[in-house]
C-alpha cells in the first residue's frame, strides 16, 4: 500500500523516503499538510541534519533514512565509522535509528551494493508494518472507538505505518471505525500527519487536544493504539510524549492499550525504561506557533520529545512476528 497524496489536485503513490538519481529524497513533514514539498540530500551529512531537525521522522522512517544516509557515504567513498557516528548522534531515542545503521555497516563490510542494501531495508520495514497491519486489523471491529498519539502512519514508517497499519488494514476490509486523534503538542504530529493520513483514507476520525483524551475514554473509547520508539527489555517503552498519560488513563477506564512496532524497534541490550535516553529538544518548539512567541517573555519551557510507559500498562505489541505480551517479548530476542 502506498502512501497516498491528494493535495493540490495532485494524486499520486509515493514513500515517506526514497533513492533517486544518486538522492535521497523524502516527503518534508514539517510542511504538512499544507504542502507537499519533497527535498533531496546528495551528502550523508545532509540527511543527518534532515533527521536532526524532523525533516524525516517516525523511528521506521528515521530508520530507513539513516540507511539511505549510509549508502550515501558509501557511495561517496566517505569513511564508513565516521559517518556512522554522525548518524547516529542525529536523535538519541528511536532504535530503528541505530538497528539501520549496524545492519548497513554490517551490508556494507559483506560487499553489498550500498543502494540495493538500503532499497532493501526500506523494504522491509515496508513488508514489516504490512505484517503489523495483518496480525493488528483483526483486533478492530465494526463500530468501535479507537484512539492513537503522535504519527505513527505512512509518513513516520517509509509507508503503511505502524499504529496506523491495523486500521488501514480493517478498513480496506470493509470495517468502519472511528479514531480519536490526539493533536501532540508541541510538533502537533497528530493533527498535521495523523489527521492527514486518515483523511486520505477516507477513516473517519477527529483531532482532539491532548488534554482531552481521559475525558473521551471516560466516554467509552474501545481501545488505544500507538507507536514506539524504543521498547526495552521488560516492555517498558519510549514513545511521543503524553503516550504514558494514555497508558495511566486507560488503566483506569479499562481500555485495552496496544503498541504496534516492528521487532527493529526492540532494544534488548536496554534492560528498561528507566535507561532509556529521552531527547530533549528546544524550548522554542513549545514557547512558539510559526515562529511567534505564545509564552511570556522569559519564561522557561521543558520539551522531552518522549516519555516511558511501563509494561505492565501494555496489553500486548502487535509486530510483524504476531501479537506479543509484555512477558512475552523476550522469547524474539533472539
Ligand atoms: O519525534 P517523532 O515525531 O519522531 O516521534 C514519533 C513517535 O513518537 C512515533 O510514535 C514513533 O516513532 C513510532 S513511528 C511508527
Amino acid at each position: 500500500m502506498a502512501l497516498k497524496i491528494r493535495t493540490d489536485g495532485y494524486c499520486g503513490d509515493m514513500r515517506a523516503v526514497w533513492f533517486e538519481d544518486g538522492e535521497v529524497r523524502m516527503i518534508d513533514q514539517r510542511d504538512l499538510p499544507g504542502k507537499i514539498t519533497v527535498v533531496g540530500f546528495s551528502k550523508y551529512a545532509d540527511v543527518a541534519e534532515a533527521i536532526q531537525n524532523m525533516t524525516t521522522r517516525g523511528a521506521p522512517s528515521i530508520g530507513a533514512s539513516a540507511a539511505y544516509a549510509m549508502c550515501l557515504a558509501a557511495l561517496a567513498g566517505d569513511d564508513p565509522n565516521e559517518a556512522a557516528e554522525r548518524i547516529r548522534a542525529a536523535r538519541p531515542t528511536a532504535n530503528d535509528l541505530f538497528y539501520a545503521v549496524e545492519y548497513m555497516l554490517s551490508e556494507l563490510r559483506k560487499g553489498a551494493d550500498p543502494i540495493a542494501a538500503a532499497d532493501g531495508y526500506a523494504d522491509m520495514t515496508v513488508d514489516k508494518c504490512t505484517r503489523i497491519g495483518e496480525f493488528g486489523g483483526p483486533l478492530i471491529k465494526d463500530g468501535m472507538k479507537i484512539m492513537t498519539h503522535c504519527n505513527a502512519g505512512a509518513l513516520a514508517t517509509v509507508d503503511v505505518g505502524t499504529a496506523l497499519a491495523p486500521m488501514r488494514k480493517a478498513f480496506t476490509d470493509g470495517r468502519r471505525f472511528f479514531v480519536y486523534v490526539s493533536e501532540t503538542r508541541p510538533r502537533l504530529q497528530g493533527m498535521q500527519l495523523t489527521a492527514w493520513e486518515l483523511g486520505q483514507e477516507g477513516i473517519d476520525h477527529a483531532v482532539i487536544p491532548d488534554g482531552a483524551s481521559a475525558h473521551y475514554m471516560s466516554k467509552g473509547v474501545d481501545m488505544i493504539i500507538v507507536g514506539a520508539d524504543r521498547i526495552a527489555a521488560n516492555g517498558d517503552f519510549a514513545n511521543k510524549i503524553g503516550t504514558l498519560d494514555k497508558a495511566v488513563a486507560a488503566k483506569r477506564f479499562g481500555i485495552p492499550f496496544y503498541v504496534a512496532a516492528p521487532i527493529s524497534t526492540f532494544d534488548f541490550n536496554t534492560a528498561d525504561g528507566e535507561s532509556i535516553v529521552i531527547e530533549e529538544r528546544a524550548e522554542t518548539e513549545v514557547t512558539e506557533i510559526f515562529g511567534r512567541l505564545i509564552a511570556p517573555e522569559g519564561s522557561r519551557a521543558l520539551n522531552p520529545a518522549f516519555d516511558v510507559t511501563p509494561a505492565e500498562l501494555v496489553t500486548g505489541f502487535i509486530t510483524e512476528k504476531g501479537i506479543l505480551p509484555p512477558d512475552g517479548i523476550r522469547g524474539i530476542a533472539s
